[in-house]
């Protein structure tokens, strides 16, 4: 490319803002149609199909993790299991871990999908635009993170940002699963609220979260209440009228059982 004068680079900066760029991914540009077609297919083993199994590709990794979590005693020792768990790629890719904010201890635990950006910038879970939702949802309920009376506690399925914000790949849910059942175990909540499509497959073993909202079902042994997700209801707003059901509904629980 030519070279740039100050105000070409920022009138380019711009118009890829306003294409909808967020992020800087490296320093140059890459021509994928330059990258060489030839890539050598694995070969496929005769009579099997599908994806290679989890205990396939090497060392246990959920096996690790189970061991891992359940030598955490408390809180801080978890988040460090977490920190020195390696076999996640997604822990190459972030900036920062993102294990809780709010209150622990609170009786609402609130389970989110994984970081975005804003989160893995500041290692706190729903700080971001979904997070200003989700504080404003609480506070109609007389709740929020450090509320007096009526904290909660929140964390996400994922410690660590996807890229690009992808969905999460069961072999990553599988293995952080047994760091959320043990946070979960840790941090003593009375109610799980369920956020998201991701955190529903986690924690209920299933997707679909228009049909799952707003009943009342069991995780972790004990009462869970999947909802919407923020970030969804910043999209449709219209489904906000069934965002305001549940958070009653979640209410109704902690008030009369
Ligand atoms: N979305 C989530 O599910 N969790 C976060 O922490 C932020 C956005």
């Amino acid at each position: 490319m030519e070279s740039v004068d100050y105000h070409q680079a920022l009138a380019l900066l711009h118009w890829q803002i306003e294409l909808g760029a967020t992020e800087a991914i490296c320093d140059a540009p890459v021509n994928r149609y330059e990258v060489p077609a030839a890539v050598e297919k694995p070969k496929a083993q005769k009579g099997k199909s599908g994806p290679v199994p989890l205990a396939a590709q090497g060392p246990d990794v959920v096996a690790e993790a189970t061991q891992a979590a359940a030598g955490a005693a408390t809180l801080d020792e978890l988040r460090a299991a977490m920190a020195a768990f390696e076999h996640c790629e997604l822990k190459r890719g972030a900036r920062k871990m993102v294990f809780s904010d709010g209150t622990p201890g609170a009786r609402v635990m609130i389970v989110g999908e994984a970081p975005g950006r804003d989160e893995d910038r500041e290692g706190r879970p729903f700080v971001g635009r979904a997070g200003v939702l989700l504080d404003k949802m609480l506070a109609a309920i007389d709740m929020g993170r450090h509320h007096q009376t009526s904290p909660v506690y929140i964390t996400n399925v994922l410690p660590w940002r996807p890229p690009q914000n992808r969905d999460p790949k069961p072999d990553e849910i599988a293995m952080m699963k047994p760091f959320l059942a043990r946070h979960i175990a840790l941090a003593k909540p009375e109610v799980l609220v369920i956020v998201g499509n991701w955190s529903a497959q986690a924690l209920l073993g299933k997707r679909g979260i228009t049909r799952l909202r707003g009943q009342w079902t069991q995780a972790e042994g004990l009462p869970a209440l999947p909802m919407f997700h923020p970030a969804y209801l910043l999209r449709s707003p219209e489904f906000k009228r069934e965002a305001w059901a549940d958070l009653l509904s979640l209410k109704a629980k902690l008030t009369h059982g």
